[in-house]
């Protein structure tokens, strides 16, 4: 139908008989010349209709946004006045013999801008798709799936799909369920990641295994959140750490080489999950933020100031400072809207100084605390944080895990008003994580990771003797602050595993009626083993510079877990229900 794409005509073509397909982005009537600017993935062109060719103007006169045309014609350059740097078509215009309506186009119920809100894009989502802004993400995002797999493939991965339709799987979200109508009463679980199937796959001898696999967590939404997502998921047998985090470490280098033309710097600094929560308050921490947090227990043991020696004196508590270079010159109400920031983090209160004249002590700052300090405490915090004259200290008091979400949180955001985030590329590894964090609410520990995670412990004795300080062999990769994938060294001893879902709560009977074919499997030769998971969804919005996955989604869920395009989740017919024996309670 086409001999050309619009976007590929320039000076070359000049004189050129061609035929382009594709959509009218505007057409314009001036002054008897009709102008059509023809779009199809490629980019687009400019056209021109003249009066003189009547059946070709007849047509282009109907022409309104987003027909789908067929144009003939022949290239000529333009004018040089007339040359628009904005396209890469902007030197050239095609001059119309023929144009053909291929389909017409109802009146457009979105603008097809940046100015259109998200439930109207996603209703419209194929129109929406057709901007050059999610053309390029959607074909950024193809580009990382065939480098990805390029580099897996030479690497002896095996492409191996897992089932969709299963049983519940462990990564700690919520599971879509789906009821079976052979067996009425059971229902499937969609998979939360291919976690068991990889491991078994280990356990089939293939070594090394890859997968880019859709994942169903149904969990609270956000910019970086979708209930299905997808993840590249490998796994590899007879490897420790090292080795693992090698062959991830050189496939996302190897990928941004491919994809963006970018040289990762590296190697990889690995920083360990206490490091990372103490000095950016993060496990995720964004090192293109050069801001820290300091610790200041030490200087405030013993000040009258209770909101600060009482967290100071305590070792699950902690009191952080947060250095604001030039802060100084913030005004109350700016100081103000940090501290109604942190409240949303939990912080019951946001205590800060002025660092006026550094080396004069109490004299030297302006603090609505300082009447609670000692001229000792005070310097020991200037000295402790490098403050200078002008800037200004947050400080942050309370449990740890308080004071890292709500100071890491303010670091994040006084970075970016501060326009102190560097350009570039920041990845890293976060490695040594707890194995168990304990919820005080349930009186009982949750995995960080997945159950399977094997600690650091010798054995089961070592880790049951001391659940709440053991150390599990699991890494994070970060990258510009978000958590682009994560795995671990997985348990391949029986007893080491049963270990695990005691400290969970989970007894024998429980974890034999849930897991009991990896427990079982484990016992037929099952070698050492690990892999991890990268979020492609979140690698794709960072390399096309997106906040949010769903940009790089070509159908992606609302907020609410709806999509407004289909209207799914839908009612189903009561006859469907009852093939299933169900029955919609009402409430
Ligand atoms: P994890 O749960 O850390 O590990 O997931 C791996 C990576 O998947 C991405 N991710 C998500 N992306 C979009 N929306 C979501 N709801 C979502 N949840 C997770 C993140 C994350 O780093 N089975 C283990 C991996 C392993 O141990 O090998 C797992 O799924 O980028
Ligand atoms: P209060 O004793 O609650 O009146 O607080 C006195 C000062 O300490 C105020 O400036 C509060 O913002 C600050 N503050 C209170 N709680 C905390 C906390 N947990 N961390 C940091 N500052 C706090």
């Amino acid at each position: 139908m086409r001999t050309h794409l619009c976007g590929n005509i320039n000076e070359r073509l000049d004189g050129q008989n061609v035929v382009l397909c594709g959509w009218v982005a505007r057409a314009r009537d001036l002054g008897g010349l009709i102008f059509i600017g023809l779009r199809d993935h490629a980019g687009v062109l400019q056209v021109i209709v003249e009066p003189e060719n009547t059946p070709a103007f007849a047509v282009a006169e109907r022409l309104r946004n987003e027909f789908c045309i067929r144009v003939t014609g022949t290239v000529r350059m333009r004018p040089e006045s007339q040359w628009n740097p904005d396209m890469v078509t902007g030197k050239v215009e095609l001059v119309a013999d023929e144009v053909e309506i291929l389909n017409a186009s109802a009146p457009l119920p979105l603008l097809m801008s940046e100015e259109d809100g998200e439930e109207v894009r996603l209703r419209y989502r194929y129109l929406d798709l057709r901007r050059e802004r999610m053309q390029k993400n959607m074909r950024l995002r193809s580009r990382l799936n065939a480098a990805i797999r390029q580099f897996l493939d030479g690497h002896d991965f095996v492409d191996t799909e897992t089932p969709i339709l299963t049983k519940a799987t462990p990564e700690g979200a919520r599971d879509y369920l789906v009821p079976s109508r052979v067996h009425p009463g059971s229902f499937f679980a969609l998979p939360q990641s291919p976690q068991i199937f990889k491991q078994l796959l280990m356990m089939s001898g293939l070594d090394r295994y890859y997968q880019i696999a859709r994942c169903f967590r149904d969990e609270d939404l956000r910019a970086d959140r979708q209930p299905e997502f997808t993840q590249l998921d490998l796994e590899m047998a007879f490897v420790e750490e090292s080795d693992v985090q090698a062959i991830a470490e050189g496939m996302i280098r190897s990928v941004f080489r491919q994809v963006l033309d970018v040289d990762l710097p590296g190697p990889f600094p690995r920083m360990s999950w206490q490091e990372a929560m103490t000095r950016y308050g993060s496990d995720k921490p964004d090192l293109r933020n050069p801001l820290e947090l300091t610790t200041i227990c030490d200087q405030v043991r013993e000040v009258e100031f209770k909101v600060f020696s009482g967290p100071a004196n305590d070792p699950d508590s902690r009191v952080a400072a947060l250095k604001v270079p030039g802060g100084a010159s913030l005004s109350r109400k700016q100081i103000d809207g940090y501290t109604e920031l942190v409240a949303k983090y939990g912080a019951k209160g946001l205590a800060w100084m002025k660092v006026n004249q550094a080396g004069a002590g109490l004299d030297g700052v302006q603090s609505p605390i300082a009447k609670f300090l000692t001229g000792e405490a005070v310097s020991g915090i200037v000295q402790a944080t490098g403050a200078g004259d002008g800037d200004l200290l947050f400080f942050g008091a309370g449990l740890k895990s308080d004071v890292a979400a709500f100071m890491g949180a303010l670091r994040l955001q006084v970075g970016r008003d501060f326009d102190l985030v560097e350009d570039g590329w920041k990845p890293l590894w976060v490695v040594d994580f707890p194995m168990f964090e304990f919820d005080a609410e349930d009186q009982r520990y949750y995995a960080l990771h997945h159950p399977f995670t094997a600690p650091a412990a010798a054995d089961a004795e070592a880790l049951l003797a001391d659940p709440a300080n053991a150390v599990s062999r699991g890494y994070d990769m970060v990258l510009n602050g978000a958590e682009i994938g994560g795995g671990s060294i997985r348990i391949h001893d029986p007893k080491l595993q049963q270990a695990v879902f005691d400290i969970l709560g989970m007894d024998e009977a429980e974890a034999r009626a849930r897991f009991g074919f990896l427990l079982e499997a484990l016992r037929y030769g099952c070698p050492p083993h690990g892999g991890i998971a990268f979020g492609i969804d979140r690698i794709a919005a960072l390399m096309a510079g997106e906040d949010s996955i769903r940009e790089v989604i070509a159908f992606p869920k609302t907020t609410t877990a709806g999509c407004p395009l289909t209207g799914a989740p839908a009612d189903v017919d009561v006859a469907q229900l009852d093939e299933l024996r169900l029955q919609i309670r009402k409430s």
